[in-house]
């Protein structure tokens, strides 16, 4: 295990080149191998679970391949010609690649098995498994749907309207993965709005996709066995992982540093409006499109935050970067209340109990409810002190070490192999722009 400890830093300064965006990257690998022809993916986040989607896209007999250059290309031979794999899809930390290839395994008539870390065997996937078996997919496995399990594929997939029961963008996605290689019209309701990068990549990549917005919800419908072609791909940098070294930013006093084309979609944003409800000096400028992605360049400088309600229907927009938000309040005046978060305890870990647990032990005054956290600052800041179980989750252990570079004394984190799943070398980078991060023995 690597043990780090991060303490009071100086001002960062500098321009931060966060990793390409995690979802992104797995929907830009998943469709190249089912597109005929040549995919390249320029800015792919080389993270553990994204590498993880591009072993498994190969097992399923796509060409996948890094260039020196940092360029990847993708080969595959159309929609419905993947192989059988001949091993286990070990599909390591990552909820995403195991939802998503699952959809993708429903839909072909091939059988795969699945399995994960010990905290993907822990997640829930009933809730892919029930709308992938009314495709008339099998699944085989442990009780309670975990993995380990045995994805058998729909010989005649049937096009379905679903209805999705949580906000889950990994849900919506592998329904309509499913629904390529299937006759006629796939359709996902879902009540509340979640990112819609799937959407956007397949009409990207030609497929026919209708998106209407009715009482009921945002009705997504696809068009099965559209003819995709290889298309290109220049993923943004990681709107959650740029939320960081952006409140790293906002925490240090002096801080005045800029994180270049992150990713703008307003699906994915809402820790930044909620930042600049707290009071966050945050700038955005050179806007464009890439990929039909919005992005453009964030200026952060330290500022005095606030405490605020963060209502539940922004949790959609920002599911992930609850942990890092926590962290900002830690050190904002007042209380910050978040409504709406029950999905956090299904995450990489229970993160309403992960956060909770770990301010405390850093002298933050907060509060768990089931599906509510609320977190005090004082003007006194964050005394620190403290070692911190990461429990297998790379956002826990980035948010205590941002923590450690605002508290009073060194913030520790047992394990820090996992934040190479979505932000590799996040320890060089912060200390690259002033932060102080050291190994601990
Ligand atoms: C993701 C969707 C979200 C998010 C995850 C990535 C995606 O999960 O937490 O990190 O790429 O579709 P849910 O769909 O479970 O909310």
């Amino acid at each position: 295990m690597t043990s780090l400890s991060a303490s009071k830093s100086s001002a960062l300064t500098g321009t931060i080149k966060v990793p390409g965006d995690k979802s992104i990257s797995h929907r830009s690998l998943i469709l190249g191998g089912l597109a005929v022809g040549r995919t390249t993916v320029t800015g792919l986040l080389e993270g553990e679970d994204v590498l993880a989607t591009a072993a498994a896209m190969r097992a399923l007999g796509a060409s996948v391949k890094r260039h020196e250059d940092g360029t990847w290309e993708i080969h595959g031979r159309g929609i419905g010609t993947l192989d059988e794999p001949e091993d286990v899809l070990d599909l390591g930390n990552s909820g995403t690649a195991a939802r998503l290839l699952m959809g993708v395994v429903a839909g072909h008539p091939i059988s795969a098995i699945f399995t994960g870390d010990a905290s993907l065997r822990r997640r829930p996937m009933g809730r892919v498994i029930t709308p992938l078996g009314q495709i008339g997919a099998a699944f085989h496995g442990r009780a309670g749907g975990k993995l380990p399990l045995c994805v058998v594929g729909a010989r005649d997939p049937l096009p379905i309207r679903y209805t999705l029961p949580v906000a889950s963008a990994q849900v919506k996605s592998a329904i309509l993965l499913a629904g390529l290689n299937t006759a006629g019209e796939t359709t996902v309701i879902e009540p509340e709005k979640t990112r819609d990068h799937t959407e956007t990549m397949f009409r990207h990549f030609g497929a026919e996709v209708r998106v209407e917005d009715l009482p009921e919800g945002r009705v997504i419908s696809v068009t099965g066995q559209p003819e995709f072609h290889g298309r290109d791909v220049v993923v943004p940098a990681d709107p959650s992982s740029a939320a960081f070294p952006a409140v790293a930013a906002l925490i240090t006093p002096g801080s005045d540093i800029l994180l270049e084309a992150v990713g703008l979609n307003p699906l994915r944003f809402g820790v930044f409006e909620t930042l600049i409800e707290m009071g966050a000096d945050i700038e955005i400028t050179n806007r464009r499109e890439e990929a039909g992605e919005p992005v453009g360049d964030i200026r952060v400088r330290a500022s005095e935050l606030k405490g605020i309600e963060v209502p539940a229907e922004r949790a959609p927009s920002m599911i992930d970067e609850y942990p890092i938000l926590s962290v900002a309040a830690s050190f904002a005046e007042g209380a910050t209340v978040m409504r709406g978060v029950g999905e956090l305890r299904v995450k990489e870990s229970d993160r309403l109990g992960t956060m909770a647990r770990g301010l405390a032990k850093a002298g933050v005054r907060v509060e768990e409810g089931e599906d509510t956290l609320a977190v005090t600052g004082s003007s006194n800041g964050v005394a620190g002190d403290a070692l911190i179980e990461a429990d297998l989750d790379h956002r826990i252990a980035m948010s205590f070490l941002v923590l450690g570079m605002g508290a009073e004394s060194p913030v520790a984190i047992d394990d820090a192999r996992t934040i190479d799943t979505s932000f590799p070398d996040f320890a060089g980078l912060m200390r690259g722009a002033g932060a102080k991060i050291q190994e601990r023995t």
